[in-house]
């Protein structure tokens, strides 16, 4: 497959109702297909990317377009090619519903009303939960599974979805260290096998550093753009996380220590 513009930003600006600018200054083009990661610390407009990249926020000043499609006037075609999965803490349900739902609901979204799910639907749901060894949880309440479980099943939405491009807003918050090599696993073989492309927002760039071709690298303007490996510099982190930042060398693989990371927690 030949590569197109996956995403890029000319100086964009974003700022919500009242609030300071959440991103300013923000330039880069990235070419797809890709696995992508987006990090930087809490606050740092990482969520405010990805959502000005649905066209559910407007920039102030300058451009976001996906797949060469512009976020404000274009919005509709870009809808439909972006499985988005959002930051986990901003799900509320206020149905009671089951996990078979949550899944089947990637599948109806995508289409037109009336949404009813055919057998189609429902196969590819359960082949979905079984990609991320939840199948058996398909009759279960989703409010009453675990973190780590959700997270889980939330991916597994994305993947019975329909649509080029996934966005997943930490993915891998609160799971533990198993679930997040599956998740991490699971999505960097999806798009290997469908050409779909991956981008990830996540606070720990470890457990991805080598499934993602692209980082980049938010301090609420771009700090950084490159490989994971380029990205884990130290100059670099510094200026994001501080002079408590440090980059380790261990067993010939690169690692991030910074006070936003699990691995902080051992220093
Ligand atoms: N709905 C909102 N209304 C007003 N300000 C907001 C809103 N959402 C985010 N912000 C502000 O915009 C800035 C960027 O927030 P954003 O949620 O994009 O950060 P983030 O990098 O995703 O952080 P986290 O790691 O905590 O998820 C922050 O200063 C935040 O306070
Ligand atoms: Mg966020």
């Amino acid at each position: 497959m030949s590569e197109f513009s996956l995403i890029e930003a000319h100086d964009l600006a974003v700022r919500y109702p009242d609030g300071e600018l959440a991103l300013y200054n923000v330039n880069f083009r990235i070419s797809g297909p890709t696995f992508m990661a987006i990090i930087g610390p809490n606050g740092s407009g990482k969520s405010t990317l990805l959502k000005t990249a649905l066209g559910m926020l407007k920039p102030v000043r300058g451009t976001m377009r996906v797949l060469g499609y512009d976020t404000v006037t274009e919005k509709k075609y870009i809808r439909r090619e972006i499985r988005y999965v959002p930051q986990r803490d901003r799900i509320q349900l206020t149905v009671p519903m089951k996990v078979k739902d949550i899944v089947l609901m990637g599948r109806l979204l995508k289409k037109r009303p009336p949404r009813f799910a055919s057998s189609k639907d429902k196969d590819l749901a359960r082949q979905a939960l079984r990609k991320v060894n939840m199948d058996e949880l398909w009759n279960r309440p989703f409010m009453e599974l675990s973190g780590g479980q959700r997270q889980r099943v939330l991916v597994a939405r994305a993947l019975a979805s329909e649509g080029s491009i996934l966005m997943l807003d930490e993915p891998l918050a609160g799971t533990d260290a198993e679930s997040q090599s599956l998740i991490v696993e699971v999505l960097g073989e999806y798009h290997r096998e469908n050409e779909v492309s991956v981008v990830m927002v996540t606070h720990d760039l470890n457990p991805i550093h080598t499934f993602v071709r692209n980082v980049l690298l938010l301090k609420n303007t771009l700090i950084g753009v490159g490989t994971p490996c380029d990205m884990m510099d130290l100059e670099l982190l510094v200026k994001v996380y501080g002079p408590s930042a440090k980059v380790v060398e261990y067993a010939g693989h690169r690692y991030c220590v910074t006070h936003d990371v699990g691995v902080d927690r051992h220093d």
